[in-house]
């Protein structure tokens, strides 16, 4: 598709894409915009009409050879103090600032003394969008078009665009068919909106996406086989994905047999059933669709009450016609996991519905039978979801009641799966992964990066030179290895992954002797770096949204517990945000949908901590506190992560009797709820939880 001769006087030919060209050299635009696309008749046939420019003799091959490099590549690469006078001559015979400016740049740098290659390969990126976006301005001139596409109107355009971002252009104007000798193709099928969404899409990289048109876009991206812009389609439906769409994005998925699109948006559905159920897509489920989610083990429910109201309220959206389907739907609800109470909710329902009309209700025969008879049966009925990523405790200690001691963990472990059994009981299925190496950790930080689990800091043991600025990764789960040591010791703190760093916030360094230090670990320069806090600070809890490090509570250098919300940056350090009501430190926090959940942990009464019970939500957009439903137990020094859109909050102590319980509780935005999801295994104080991606052979 190259359209342009380029000749140096010596004879040196370049063949290029005049659009290209004209993107960075103003005498090539020039010359292109008088040459205005004129369509005679005679002309019609043409396809890629070619021509040719002689340049003038400061232009030698070296020269264009580098202006061209830089309108393909955004770089020069044959740029040196050899080349310099034979490309700045071409630069400023052609009209390219930009390489003129890289000329200019080379001769500092050379004076300087200093080579500075990164700075380079980051503005390649940056030349290339300054370029595309030339291009696009040419679009929109309508300077050197080179076809029309005939949708519903003529929409003109560059041919080595549309080839460049689509399989099917390409096919079209490169494998010898007839459009590619063809001046105006007629696309009969097409809307002019959809195309030109698309081709502007192509010529600037951005797409902007609702819901009203995702569907329409992606369809015709496939259809002309716009690959990159197919992609962007489909990570707005995975990134995007809600209640009210996911069933849609399903059907989608499934007619289009887009395999793993439509996995993950069936398991967004069973993972946020009790939402889903709630919008007017769910009510328009077809009965076989809705039984297999039904019947499905990985279903998230409050209670298996809520399954039984949502197909009630799918029926009810249409009983005539839906009654009759009642039995099959009821088959989908684990009737035994009701408690009596719940059941009588089922009993009522049943008494209304036989006030339609002549219709045999079956629901309450069946699940009378199912409710009373298989009870003992009721543990292979338990819904148990597997989530994807694996909640891994790492560490802790607990008290041994048998010898009166406590005993610190060297044990990691997992939540392999999460039970539903009757009413609202839940547990959660742990398993033990592996162990530390050498000592073991409690009120360590752990962090999860690029499928490495990180173990930082902590204590070991109970004295007062127990405490370690080591640092390991596990690579392949089975083996650990040992990274620089940190610069200062540290306990009862975090670490956060910010821009594919590990950050250790403050801490304790000794006993009753915090600091303000931070320490930044690259993984790929494997070292520690140091940028301050404003005060020492340690039993805090920090949090990663939006690329902001947050960190809310914590303990002074006193010792008193704080009410500060703060944004931490390595650069530019902090900035404090709205205060929590409440003050807190060895407290929880976690982000779910721009807002921050902090719960547990202890707060100052008088010259005494006790246990802090009341939970609060920070609203990063308002910069707003609101209180929260409480927790039903103390959790201090608790460990917490969110799995599948919920807050776990895991173990810790109790300030006011340093009893132990071991319970895990999560909270569920969706109802505003905390949930019992039973026992610990293994250590339950000071332990340190993320989200890890396991093989497939930890979890079967
Ligand atoms: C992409 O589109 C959005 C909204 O239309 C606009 O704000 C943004 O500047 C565009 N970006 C580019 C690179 O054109
Ligand atoms: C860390 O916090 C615990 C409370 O969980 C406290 O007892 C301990 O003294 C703290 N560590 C240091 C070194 O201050």
């Amino acid at each position: 598709l190259t359209d342009l001769t380029l000749i140096t006087e010596n004879g040196i030919s370049f063949h290029v894409h005049s659009a290209v060209l004209a993107a960075v050299s103003s005498f090539i635009l020039e010359t292109l915009r008088r040459k205005k696309w004129q369509q005679s008749d005679s002309d019609k046939d043409a396809g890629v009409h070619r021509w040719s420019l002689s340049l003038d003799t400061d232009v030698d091959h070296v020269g264009l050879q580098a202006v061209v490099e830089f309108a393909y590549t955004g770089v020069v690469l044959s740029l040196n103090k050899d080349t310099v006078p034979q490309i700045k001559a071409a630069a400023q015979v052609l009209g390219v600032p930009r390489v003129m400016d890289l000329c200019n740049k080379e001769r500092r740098l050379k004076e300087d003394g200093s080579t500075k290659k990164e700075e380079q390969k980051i503005s390649a990126l940056e030349q290339m969008t300054i370029t595309l976006q030339s291009i696009e301005q040419l679009w929109a001139d309508r300077v050197g078009c080179d076809v029309i596409l005939n949708v519903n109107r003529a929409l003109f355009h560059h041919r080595v665009i549309l080839a460049a971002s689509s399989d099917y252009f390409r096919g079209m104007f490169t494998s010898g068919m007839k459009e590619s000798h063809q001046t105006c193709v007629a696309l009969p099928f097409l809307l002019a909106s959809e195309l030109e969404v698309l081709i502007r899409c192509s010529y600037s990289g951005n797409l902007s996406l609702s819901w009203e048109s995702v569907f329409e876009i992606t369809c015709t991206a496939l259809q002309l086989q716009f690959q990159p812009t197919f992609s962007l389609c489909l990570d707005f439906m995975q990134q995007e994905m809600e209640a009210s769409s996911c069933l849609d994005v399903a059907s989608f998925a499934e007619a289009y047999g887009m395999l793993e699109l439509l996995e993950k948006a069936n398991d967004f559905v069973l993972k946020n059933f009790w939402e889903v159920s709630a919008t007017a897509k769910f009510l328009d489920l077809p009965a076989e669709k809705l039984v297999d989610f039904l019947c499905c083990d990985g279903l998230c429910v409050p209670s298996e009450l809520a399954v039984f109201r949502a197909v009630i309220s799918w029926i009810e959206a249409d009983p005539e016609e839906r009654l009759g389907q009642a039995g099959l739907l009821m088959t989908g609800v684990r009737f035994p996991l009701m408690t009596f109470r719940e059941f009588r909710e089922v009993r009522a329902v049943n008494l209304r519905m036989e006030c339609f009309g002549d219709k045999e209700v079956e629901l309450y025969g069946s699940a009378l039978k199912e409710f009373g008879f298989s009870l003992p049966k009721s543990q292979d009925l338990c819904r148990v979801r597997r989530p994807k990523d694996a909640l891994v405790l790492v560490g802790g200690d607990q008290l041994n009641p048998d010898v009166g001691q406590r005993i610190p963990s060297r044990e990691v472990w997992f939540a392999n799966s999460i039970r539903s059994g009757t009413g609202l009981v839940k547990d959660i299925e742990w398993r033990k992964l592996c162990e530390m190496p050498d000592k073991p950790k409690f009120r360590h930080g752990v962090a999860a990066l690029r499928g490495k689990l990180y173990v930082v800091g902590g204590c070991y043991f109970y004295a007062k030179d127990d405490m370690m600025k080591s640092a390991y990764y596990d690579p392949k789960q089975d083996s650990w290895k040992r990274l620089p040591d940190m610069q200062e010791y540290r306990s009862n703190f975090s670490v956060v992954v910010h821009e594919e760093c590990l950050y250790a916030i403050g801490g304790d360094k000794d006993i009753n002797t915090n600091e303000d230090s931070v320490e930044m670990y690259n993984p790929h320069t494997d070292s520690w770096f140091v940028h301050p806090l404003d005060q020492a600070l340690s039993g805090y809890a920090a949090t990663v949204v939006d690329g902001g490090i947050f960190i809310s509570g914590g303990f002074d250098c006193k010792y008193v517990c704080l009410v500060s919300m703060f944004l931490y940056h390595p650069e530019r350090g902090t900035t404090y945000l709205a205060e929590m009501t409440h003050d807190r430190a060895q407290h929880c926090m976690e982000a779910f949908r721009g807002h921050l959940y902090v719960a547990g942990g202890v707060c100052n009464l008088r010259k005494y901590y006790t246990d802090q019970q009341a939970c609060e939500v920070y609203d990063t957009v308002t910069d707003c506190w609101t209180d929260f439903a409480p927790l039903p137990v103390s959790h201090v020094g608790a460990a917490s992560a969110i799995l599948e859109e919920k807050i776990y909050i895991l173990g810790g102590y109790c300030q006011d009797d340093y009893s132990e319980s071991g319970l895990v509780h999560r909270y569920d935005p969706s109802t505003q709820r905390w949930e019992n999801m039973g026992k610990l295994l293994g250590a339950v104080s000071d332990i340190r939880a993320c989200l890890f991606q396991l093989p497939q052979h930890f979890r079967q």
